[in-house]
């Protein structure tokens, strides 16, 4: 099995979507401080882009996650848009790209996820590359084509495509309170390792699973081989239940 992720602590990422204020964030990065014990994983903060500021101002090494990424490149009449330079300019390592809420509820399709991609890497930023199937293609039982489709994407992104976070989130997961069983999920990591090993052996990766990730579940998932880490959505909202799932990561 390829796992390359270059460190060997877990990888945990709170993907906060589109919440917060600045009280709560700062209350919660408090909580963290006196609760959170890095030795044993990192951790990374996807917020709102507004609040990313309040993480940088932290003595406590946590790395930063912006929730999109333009399209377009550095600088431009593109209103509304913010550029993978500056997010640099904030110390933000990593990008979600291809976030099912994204991909379905904003129309995101693989021509503009290819264009979000370059523009990360060509900056040296880790893409968060979320993909997952809908229930739909999982009841047909053609949901690994359809995987298999949306890793292809991955084939065009071209030399700057060194280091990347995979994220498996099957869309009926997410918010849902319905998880995948271990075994359905280690069969989706073996086939993107299996990918990544055939067509970008030369690629660091880190795999993650994501999709109603809680404090009674999430030992299990870190358990399963391959797994790399989790993308945590509303649990990491609650920064008690966020540090509790944080202790389970081995
Ligand atoms: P959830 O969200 O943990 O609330 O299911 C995960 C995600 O969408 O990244």
């Amino acid at each position: 099995m390829a796992t390359v992720y270059k460190n060997s602590k877990k990888l945990i990422i709170a993907n906060w979507k589109m919440n917060g204020s600045i009280e709560k964030i700062i209350a919660d990065l408090n909580v963290y401080a006196q609760n959170l014990d890095l030795s044993n994983h990192d951790i990374v903060l996807a917020l709102p882009y507004p609040y990313l500021y309040l993480v940088l101002g932290q003595k406590r090494a946590y790395n930063i996650a912006a929730q999109d990424i333009s399209r377009f490149a550095a600088y431009g009449a593109h209103t509304g848009e913010v550029s993978a330079t500056m997010l640099l300019e904030f110390g933000v390592k990593y990008v979600l790209i291809g976030h099912s809420e994204r991909r379905l509820g904003l129309n995101e399709t693989c021509d503009i996820l290819l264009e979000k991609l370059k523009n990360a890497l060509k900056l040296k930023m880790v893409p968060i590359f979320c993909v997952g199937e809908e229930r739909l293609q999982r009841d047909n039982g053609n949901y690994e084509d359809f995987l298999r489709q949306q890793l292809d994407i991955l084939l065009a992104c071209g030399d700057n495509l060194e280091e990347l976070v995979i994220a498996y989130e099957p869309v009926w997961a997410i918010g849902s309170g319905v998880l995948p069983t271990g075994n359905e999920i280690a069969i989706v990591v073996e086939l993107i390792h299996v990918f990544m090993q055939k067509y970008l052996p030369h690629v660091k990766i880190a795999l993650l699973y994501g999709g109603s990730v809680n404090m009674t579940n999430s030992a299990n998932i870190f358990a399963i081989k391959g797994i790399d880490g989790i993308l945590v959505g509303a649990a990491s909202l609650d920064p008690h239940q966020f540090i509790s799932i944080c202790k389970t990561a081995k």
